[in-house]
Formats: C-alpha cells, structure tokens, sequence
C-alpha cells in the first residue's frame, strides 16, 4: 500500500520495518481522542480560510462517519499505515475523497500525538478521581461502623498502641485523598494545547491557536513549539501518580491479606472476592489483594521505562518518544481494574470486631499509658519509661499480663501507683485518652470522619 509520506521514496518498505515502527496495534487507543483533535483543527481552518468552510464541513462529516465506524468495530485498521494517524487520515481520503488529504495542513504527526496524548491523560484522570473516590467512600463506610471498633495498633509488626479500626481505615482515605489533589494538580499541565506547533517549527499557515484550545477546552497553548512537541512531562507525572497510588494500593493489599489470615483473623472477605486452591480444598485465598499488590512492579516499571526513554533525547520530537504510549495505556488499565475491586471488596468484608478486641487483652499496648500515668504525677517520662519497662519484664516472667498484676506489685515498683491504674489501662480508655487532635480516641475519630466527609462531598459536587 501506498505511504501518505511515500513521494521521496524509490522502494517500498521492508516488511521488518513497517511491523517494527508500527504503532496502530496500540495507539488505535486514541482513536476518540485524534478525531476530536482533528474536528478541532479543520473547524480553525475553515474559519481562517484555510481551507474553504466548505472543506472544512465535508471534512468533518468523514471523520464523524469514521469515528462511528470505529465505535461500531467496523473500522480496519491496517499496518501499512503504522499509526492511529495516518490510518485515521487515510479512511477520510477513501472516505470523501482527494479533499481529506485538505485536513493535515498546517500541522504535523507530532502535535497531533501530543495532543492526543494530552486529550487521554485529561480524560483518564477524571475516570481515576472517580474511582478514587468510590474507594474513599467503602472506606467512610467502614469508617463509620467501626469508630469504637478496637484493634492493636503496629510499629515494627509490633503491638503498640490500642486503636480504633475506623481510625486505621481513615488513613488511607487521607492517602487516597492526596492521591486525588495530585490528579488533579496535573490537570493545569493536562489542559494546555500542543497543536499549531507543526513538526516542531510552527508553521507557515494562519492558523489560530487559541481557537483550537478554546474548541478543546484547554485553558492555554504551548508557548514554545519545540517544547510542544517534545513534551511528555505530564505523562511521567501521570505514572508518578498512579505509582504511588499503587504503592497505597499495595500497603492496604498487604494489610488485608494479613488481616484475613489465620493468625490474624480480623476481618473476612467476601466469597465473591476470594479464589480456592486447586489442591488444598480448605484454602480461601485473597487472590485480588495479593494481585493488587503484585501488579505495583509494573506500573513502578512503566514510569521507570519512560524516563529512561527521555532521558538524553535531544529536541524536538524523536521516533523514541512513541514509546510513551504502551505504559500508560496499560498503568491507566491496571489502575482502573484495581479501584473497580477494591471498592466492593472494602464494602463486603466482614470485620471480626471480637476478634480485634481479644488481641488487645492479650498483649503490652497499654505500657505506654503506665509510663504516661506516672509522668502526668510528675515522674520524668524517661523515668517512667524505665519503670514501665520493668514492670513489663517482671510480667513477663510472672506469666501475666500489666493488668493482671496486683496493686502491692505496682507499689513494688512506684508509690506513685493507686487503684485507678487498673482503669487507665483497660484497652477502651487506653483508646479514649488519645485525645489529641487527629488522635485515635472515639470523639477525635468521629470530628475526623466529619471532615473525610465534608472533603468528599466537596469534590463530587465539581
Ligand atoms: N506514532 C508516532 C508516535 O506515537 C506519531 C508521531 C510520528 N511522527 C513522526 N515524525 N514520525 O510518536
């Protein structure tokens, strides 16, 4: 088949190159998004009569009929054409004919990629806060049934401090949260319009820039149209981003797979969202998280990958930067089937609140509120520290637990003890005494589940 760029050439291509440079078995991804960018275009052409308007009109139709092509899967996409572009512009000529070879005036393949990759980023980032934002609300969920929900605290995969199971969950949803003001941070440097910048030059038509962004609802133009077509900065923003959702992603994967653990036990997920052993008939497995979990090396991958790629190119576009395509794509899909899972995952687990309330008798978080009980009657908490320690040590070897001690074994080690230590250190007080501002104590929880609330209402009504 003909190449739309084939006047310079004496021979045809080798076979090996056309499958080595091609891009369409990827880049038809973007098929919406150059159509749109193509409306655009011939729309300003017509208006600064570049072409005639009526050009422009018989123009627009053949692009509309290909993209409903396209959405119907009756469009061929062919290799001979190698990229989304050349194979879209090459339906418009069979289509209406010699006037369709009218629409690549006054641009060039490398604007319209960089446009069509910003048209995806913007679109993709609107689809992730969404989904974002349904994990933020099956963690709420949750949240709000288990504000008074105990459960030991970890440092080190240590037991340390006693604390609310809604306050647990409401750290991710903070995560979550910056996650989304990240995305949405992009989107200053997503909504600004490479086109008109030609191959790299700008170019020697009268074009009108400003009316292509205003037709695309991009808030400004590329000022530098070298920069414009070798930008792909958002993009590695983008895998940034989504890397470090996937690393939250990935922490909370972790926890419910030990959570749902034998020897953890605190919560139960769903029948629907776990898989068997095709040997072990007792096993339920948490399949999703741990895949979950899994999949962050790819994304962390794809972000890697692309800098590399960029890293050394010289201006302006290079043949290297069409690399940037298969990484998102694939990030913005493993992304989105992550969010879609754990969402319902998060509103089906059953949380063993007996269970969680059992691991906090059993165990030393509450030697922290000895130390701090003797501190607040005026022993320097280092002091208090080493008492504390102590008394750990002697129950330790007594076989008991701090609460199973009698009042004479305090007074062993401090005369400042009285009787009310043995209601400091029931597990609900433990909790309730952390009163701090962003505390896990009861009240504290529920001012915080207030604002998780208030910021999520906030942004759905954007
Ligand atoms: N398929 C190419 C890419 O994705 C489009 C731009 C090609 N430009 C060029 N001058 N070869 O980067």
């Amino acid at each position: 088949m003909a190449k739309l760029w084939g006047g310079r050439f004496t021979k045809s291509t080798n076979k090996l190159v056309d499958d080595y440079t091609a891009s369409i078995s990827y880049d038809q991804e973007l098929a919406k998004e150059d159509i749109e960018g193509s409306l655009a275009h011939v729309q300003m052409l017509g208006e600064c009569g570049i072409v005639s308007e009526e050009e422009a009109k018989t123009i627009q139709q053949g692009l509309t009929s290909i993209l409903k092509k396209i959405e119907k899967g009756d469009a061929h996409f062919s290799t001979d054409m190698e990229d989304i572009h050349m194979n879209i512009e090459k339906m418009l000529i069979d289509e209406i004919g010699p006037v369709g070879g009218k629409l690549h005036t006054g641009r060039s393949r490398n604007d319209q990629v960089a446009t069509d990759m910003h048209l995806y980023m913007r679109k993709k980032t609107k689809v992730l806060i969404d989904l974002l934002e349904d994990v933020q609300h099956a963690l709420l969920e949750q949240a709000k049934a288990n504000v008074d929900t105990i459960l030991p605290g970890y440092t080190h995969l240590q037991r340390a401090q006693p604390i609310s199971f809604a306050h647990h969950l409401l750290a991710y949803f903070w995560m979550f949260e910056r996650d989304k003001s990240r995305l949405q941070d992009s989107e200053k440097r997503i909504n600004v319009l490479p086109l008109g910048a030609g191959a790299l030059a700008g170019t020697t038509f009268p074009i009108n820039r400003r009316r292509v962004a205003e037709l695309l609802d991009f808030a400004d133009v590329y000022p530098n149209s070298l920069d414009a077509v070798s930008d792909r900065d958002f993009v590695v923003e983008a895998l940034a981003d989504c890397s470090l959702i996937m690393v939250h992603l990935s922490r909370l994967s972790e926890e419910m797979v030990l959570w749902s653990s034998q020897e953890f036990q605190f919560i139960e997920l769903d029948d629907a969202f776990c898989t068997g052993s095709s040997i072990m008939p007792q096993k339920k497995n948490p399949d999703v998280s741990e895949l979950l979990r899994g999949k962050t090396g790819r994304v962390f991958g794809h972000l890697v990958g692309l800098l590399t790629v960029l890293k050394g190119l010289p201006l302006a576009y290079n043949k290297d930067m069409q690399e940037d395509k298969e990484g998102i794509f694939d990030t913005v899909k493993t992304l989105e089937g992550a969010l879609k899972l754990l969402a319902p995952i998060l509103e089906t687990m059953t949380v063993k609140k007996d269970r969680m309330r059992h691991a906090v008798e059993k165990d030393f978080s509450n030697a922290t509120d000895i130390a701090d009980y003797l501190a607040k009657k005026g022993l320097p908490f280092r002091e208090a520290h080493a008492v504390t320690g102590k008394m750990v040590l002697y129950a330790i070897e007594h076989k008991k637990y701090l609460l199973d001690l009698e009042l004479s074994e305090y007074k062993q080690f401090s005369p400042l003890f009285e009787q009310d230590i043995f209601d400091a250190l029931l597990p609900e007080n433990v909790m309730r005494a952390r009163e701090s501002e962003g505390g896990t104590a009861p009240h504290q929880v529920a001012k915080q589940l207030k604002l998780a609330e208030t910021r999520l209402y906030q942004n759905d009504s954007f």
